[in-house]
């Protein structure tokens, strides 16, 4: 694995793909991989003929200095990590070229409106625009190319398709499966902070979602209720269980149907955990007309 540590190493690493013919998959990463990571990485090495993981700690979507300063950067293991997978390109960028004007206000930035302001966004102001920033950057730096994310993170991966979308970016957006342990708790970097009962109480997201995804249709409330039962069930102090429209993440109401999401935070522990999985859903007549 080759590691570039400037913007103009990385460009032409990827021009260079691209001019011998090679698709170029991308991994945009803040480092500290874990198993959620390699499933990115397995994706684009299957589907794409050369493979560059983005390691940047990007301090613009971080809320508090203090939280940027403690996150975990262990570049050696994560370079082997790389290795292993079989990448290409690990791109190490330094915040000064990344940023140039960091930490001063005038820092260009991608704003996605809406979407950004929702959910976790209304927990995180700045949060996405932060994001969305960095991700076009990566963007712009590595060209043409498929890139790789997960569906963990669905309102990440929302904001991302849109700016794609609205700024007509040469880039494939593919979006992977949640990797979740056996029982179903969805991989994060944060459940090392769980107590051993609020690992057992946050089994309750998990236990929600796949409630919803194989059972019978239920309209909105109902699926709202059965989110919220199972939650109070687990003692998981709920930030939301809403269903929500998949690409603009508006909640959706009794007057909806079809295929939506189902979007958690729950609180255990202190520990904000997030979950999402899909959910179809009847119109509230047919389901009071199907006695539910
Ligand atoms: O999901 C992440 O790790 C980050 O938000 C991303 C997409 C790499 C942007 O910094």
């Amino acid at each position: 694995v080759q590691q570039l540590s400037t913007l103009s190493l990385w460009r032409d690493a990827t021009r260079q793909a691209r001019a011998r013919g090679q698709s170029v998959g991308l991994v945009p990463t803040m480092g500290a991989l874990h198993r959620g990571h390699e499933a990115l990485i397995t994706a684009a090495r299957e589907r794409c003929d050369e493979v560059v993981v983005t390691i940047f700690v990007n301090p613009l979507q971080f809320g508090s200095r203090d939280d940027l300063e403690l996150y975990p950067r262990p570049l050696s293991a994560d370079l082997a990590l790389c290795e292993t997978l079989g990448v290409d390109f690990v791109a190490t960028p330094a915040v000064s070229e990344m940023w140039p004007n960091y930490p001063t206000s005038e820092v260009t930035s991608v704003v996605v409106p809406a979407l950004s302001d929702l959910w976790e966004g209304e927990q995180r102001p700045g949060h996405f625009t932060g994001v969305a920033s960095v991700v076009t950057k990566i963007f712009s730096v590595t060209g043409e190319c498929t890139a790789f994310f997960g569906e963990k993170d669905f309102q990440q991966l929302a904001v991302i398709r849109r700016l794609v979308d609205d700024l007509a970016l040469p880039v494939t957006v593919v979006g992977c499966a949640t990797v979740r342990e056996s029982d179903g708790l969805a991989l994060s970097s944060r459940n090392v902070r769980l107590s051993s009962s609020g690992r057992s109480q946050a089994l309750g997201l998990s236990r929600a979602l796949s409630e919803l995804a194989t059972s019978q249709r239920r309209s909105v409330s109902e699926a709202r209720s059965l989110m919220q039962q199972l939650l109070k069930e687990h003692d998981v102090q709920i930030g939301y269980a809403e269903v929500v429209d998949p690409l603009t993440l508006r909640a959706w109401s009794d007057e909806d149907h079809g295929d939506a999401r189902a979007i958690i935070a729950g609180i255990v522990d202190g520990v904000r955990l997030l979950d999402n999985g899909p959910v179809t859903i009847m119109r509230a007549e047919e389901s009071r007309a199907a006695g539910h």
